[in-house]
């Protein structure tokens, strides 16, 4: 079902693990499959300086999150907020039509992350 790049990241994610205080935290879930996503972020700069997930879900789910992070790392949060899930895929080369869900969760992880941190600003 997957292809060997996404069974390799599966394998060795580069960005799997929590931040100690981070700046901003994301969580969503997807109620149909029952995966939940959460996205950690330093931010200095207006700049995602550092990011890190843990998903509870299938290996889309997690490679989708992986690569999300690999391409925002360094971003500004405006860069990163125009993102979309087209971009993750792309990055993941062939994903079965049925794990598509997977990476708008991925990516609504990290909005709902900085959307957090834009609203703690605020205050
Ligand atoms: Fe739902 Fe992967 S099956 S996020």
């Amino acid at each position: 079902m997957y292809s060997k790049k996404i069974i390799n990241r599966f394998k060795n994610p580069k960005f799997a693990g929590e931040i100690k205080n981070p700046d901003a935290v994301g969580e969503v879930g997807n109620i149909k499959c029952g995966d939940i996503m959460k996205v950690f972020l330093t931010i200095k700069n207006n700049k995602i300086k550092n990011i890190r997930f843990k998903t509870y879900g299938c290996v889309a789910a997690i490679v989708s999150t992986d690569f999300l992070c690999e391409i925002v790392k360094g971003k500004t949060l405006k860069q990163a907020l125009k993102v979309t899930n087209k971009d993750i895929v792309k990055k993941m080369g062939d994903v079965p039509p049925i794990k598509l869900h997977c990476s708008v969760l991925a990516q609504k992880a990290l909005k709902q992350a900085i959307k957090n941190y834009q609203k703690k600003k605020k205050k």
